[in-house]
């Protein structure tokens, strides 16, 4: 396959991921409604447990305005989690993150390489409810998010985390650096291995395909996540 036809499959198409399923078999006396309370590591045993208390949230008040909280989608053992920033309103409506063009255009980076979330990648966010207006996290919001996005590590144990765009870089890195400064670096953060890479919104805001451009530099990127996942397959 040629370079132009490999990163052709960068461009969107319509296709949709199913819906989560809905438990309501828990106990709501341990939902940690505020920031203050701790949530230790080993809270949770299942991903579901963390979207039921999530559902029933308000460490910080992005929860008075949700429809769903959204918790991630994909293999619930894969070796690739993603992080992106937050939910917008299509994820804010489904309760699930990257549905919309954002997510068309990130599932067509990943298949382009042969990853998908049916088996390679688990995709979540730095938080889990709709900022108003889509407005980037508060540091504080990020901060009461944060022990879920850590038990979601925890649980789904991936060898491999893509940080998307500066704010998921900053919930997990706590680097401030510009996403263009450190973007396709590997960085070693709790025995896992971590890349930023660009966020796909701002692919689809610069679609140019020229040798540097953001595109083009998300190609390599991807190709060096997918070379760096057959190393490790292969240890
Ligand atoms: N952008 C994100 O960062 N996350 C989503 O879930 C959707 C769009």
């Amino acid at each position: 396959m040629s370079n132009h036809e490999q990163l052709s499959l960068f461009d969107f198409n319509n296709s949709e991921p199913s819906p989560p399923s809905v438990s309501s078999n828990f106990n709501r006396d341990l939902i940690p409604t505020d920031a203050k309370i701790e949530i230790p590591v080993g809270t949770y045993q299942t991903l579901e447990e963390i979207s039921n208390h999530c559902n029933h949230c308000y460490r910080c008040e992005l929860g008075q305005n949700r429809t769903h909280a959204v918790i991630g989608r994909g293999h619930l053992q894969a070796p690739i989690m993603i992080v992106g920033e937050a939910p917008g309103q299509n994820e804010d409506e489904q309760g699930l993150p990257f549905v919309g063009r954002s997510g068309q255009l990130l599932e067509k980076i990943l298949e382009s390489v042969g990853l998908s979330t049916d088996q390679e990648v688990y995709i979540s966010n730095a938080i889990r409810c709709r900022p108003p207006n889509n407005r980037t996290p508060t540091p504080q919001e990020m901060e009461a998010c944060k022990p879920y996005l850590l038990e979601q590590i925890r649980l789904v144990n991936p060898k491999i985390i893509l940080l998307t765009g500066a704010t998921a870089v900053k919930s997990i890195l706590g680097d401030k650096r510009g996403i263009t400064k450190i973007r396709g670096q590997w960085m070693e953060w709790e025995g896992r291995l971590c890349m930023p890479i660009f966020h796909p919104a701002y692919l689809l805001r610069n679609p140019s395909r020229e040798t540097g451009s953001p595109k083009w530099l998300m190609w390599q990127d991807i190709q060096a996540v997918r070379d760096k996942l057959n190393e490790l397959i292969s240890l």
